[in-house]
């Protein structure tokens, strides 16, 4: 397929100073196959100890949201640029939660993408449709507002992994069958083709997300425009998550 796999684990906001020693622990004594570019993403109070402890040979970061612009008067939040600064390489926007619980838009998202490029991070951008859009018929609608909102603030694809997380997959259980994820990533392949150009669509990585576990993770890598993953759960538990890791080889 196009470029490395590459497998995310978004920790969102769990961990203790406990769980997350412990987690690095087992995720260390894993291995990752060459060919696979994996990233972990804790809450940002565990970046540094994460970073500091564990293995860079096999495991970047990634932060799961920054700032929409720079250094500021914009208590509580971090910017692309601490991010850039401090190491973090990459990071995760428009994640369905911040849409859902924080009112990130489409622009927002694209705003963020942009700022967080020129920042020089690698971005983690997600898209994906609820139940009821998918049920409803909305769903090529949505995903291609979601698209083209990055797209118009986008200028340099080389740094920026899409991640397809169906909303009624995540966290429930509920994986999308490989035919489904795989339908959907050929699509945004192609959205990508024609307003970006086929160079640019062909070595795009699209990561699928939504109840990625240890278990349905090797049928799903084997389609076509699946590139990878970006785990939620799962990613909490280091021997699952290096299996996860494992299948894109
Ligand atoms: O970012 C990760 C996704 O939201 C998937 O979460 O693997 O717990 O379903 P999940």
């Amino acid at each position: 397929s196009h470029a490395k796999f590459f497998v995310g684990g978004n920790w969102k906001c769990n961990g203790s100073v406990a769980s997350v020693r412990t987690l690095v622990d087992e995720l260390n004594a894993g291995s990752v196959p060459k060919g696979v570019e994996v990233v972990c993403s804790p809450p940002y109070i565990y970046i540094d100890y994460v970073m500091q402890h564990l293995d860079a040979q096999k495991f970047a970061l990634a932060a799961q949201n920054c700032w929409i612009s720079g250094n500021g008067a914009f208590t509580g939040e971090v910017s692309a640029e601490q991010l850039a600064d401090f190491g973090v390489p990459w990071v995760i926007l428009g994640h369905s939660e911040r849409r859902a619980l924080c009112g990130e838009t489409n622009e927002v998202v694209g705003k963020k993408s942009s700022h967080a490029l020129a920042a020089g991070l690698g971005v983690i951008a997600c898209v994906g449709e609820t139940l009821e859009q998918r049920n409803g018929g909305a769903m090529w609608t949505v995903l291609d507002a979601q698209m083209k909102a990055l797209v118009d603030e986008i200028k340099d694809w080389s740094k920026v992994v899409v991640a397809y997380e169906p909303v009624w997959a995540i966290g429930t259980g509920v994986v999308a069958t490989p035919e489904q994820a795989q339908e959907v990533h050929a699509r945004l392949r192609a959205f990508c083709a024609k307003h970006l150009g086929a160079a640019v669509a062909d070595k795009l990585r699209i990561i699928y997300g939504g109840s990625v576990n240890d278990a349905n993770c090797a049928e799903l890598a084997l389609q076509e425009d699946i590139d990878g993953f970006l785990v939620g759960g799962a990613s909490l538990k280091g021997p699952a998550f290096i299996k996860i890791c494992q299948s894109g080889a």
